[in-house]
């Protein structure tokens, strides 16, 4: 058995959720019947992580540790780090350099909903990085995956405005210790932050990146459209009947 660490970022601004945001963390809004932060902290558990470390802003860590405490309640042992202003994903990361000591990575965004992640045994020891794909109508507004003729990644682009696949990356990561060192490395780009898919490329450059096509549903919840998606989907886990319902599945097809 492998004891793996995991980390969920949880800082950033959540603007586009505004003004649900303006008192409260994203990251604390419910997602059907559990605050957000729940989501992802199953999704580790699912995957055999219960050693799990919060990064989040310093003005709402009282309210991040008023809920979830030691983490016992939920089956895991909880560390919390401060990001000091929101300059990024892999700034986010960054935060938890201590927390994972020499050990391989992983990591979740706080706003990102999974049904089911199978993680191959061999990416908790190996020296690759791991991205998980997933199809999507609406890949504009993520990390899109471009593949050669051979159906190999070549490249991950950020927010294209003409994608070239619609294999889109989630955020569930996994990596290699040697993250940090690179993330040092990385300048802030044009909005300010340090770019996950930057990470991801430079992997992706030393034939060091493994993606894997995710079974099951995802969502991001940081849109309106992509928070209530995510509520019907987590929904219909709950209970099955709401997929029923006449267009319901074009509805969410088409919720971005
Ligand atoms: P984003 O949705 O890119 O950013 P945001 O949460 O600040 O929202 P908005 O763009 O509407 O202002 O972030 C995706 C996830 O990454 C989110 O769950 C929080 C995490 N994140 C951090 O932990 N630190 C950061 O500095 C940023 C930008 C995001």
């Amino acid at each position: 058995m492998i004891f793996m660490k995991g980390v969920i970022l949880a800082g950033g601004l959540g603007t586009r959720l505004r003004p649900l945001t303006e008192v409260t963390n994203k990251h604390l809004l419910p997602v059907f019947d559990q605050p957000m932060i729940v989501h992802p902290l199953n999704t580790l558990k699912q995957i055999g992580i219960t050693d799990i470390c919060i990064v989040t802003g310093g003005e709402y860590m009282a309210d991040f540790m008023r809920f979830l405490g030691s983490g016992a309640k939920f089956g895991v042992r909880l560390t919390y780090k401060i990001q000091d202003g929101p300059l990024g994903i892999a700034h986010a990361l960054l935060q938890a350099e201590d927390f994972f000591g020499k050990e391989k990575v992983v990591a979740i965004l706080g706003d990102n909903i999974f049904e089911k992640v199978e993680v191959p045994k061999e990416a908790f020891e190996d020296e690759y990085a791991y991205v998980f794909l997933k199809k999507v109508s609406h890949p504009e507004r993520f990390g899109v995956a471009v593949f050669d003729d051979k159906g190999n990644i070549v490249e991950i682009e950020e927010k294209p405005k003409i994608p070239k696949s619609n294999f889109v990356v989630t955020g569930l990561y996994i990596y290699p210790n040697d993250v940090f060192d690179f993330i040092k490395t990385l300048k802030p780009s044009q909005r300010g932050e340090l770019e996950i898919t930057d990470v991801n490329n430079w992997y992706l450059k030393q034939g060091r990146l493994k993606a894997i096509k995710l079974e099951g549903y995802w969502s991001d919840a940081g849109t309106f459209s992509s928070w209530l998606k995510a509520n019907i989907l987590r929904a219909s886990l709950v209970n099955p009947q709401i997929l029923n319902h006449v267009n319901l599945k074009e509805l969410i097809e088409d919720l971005f």
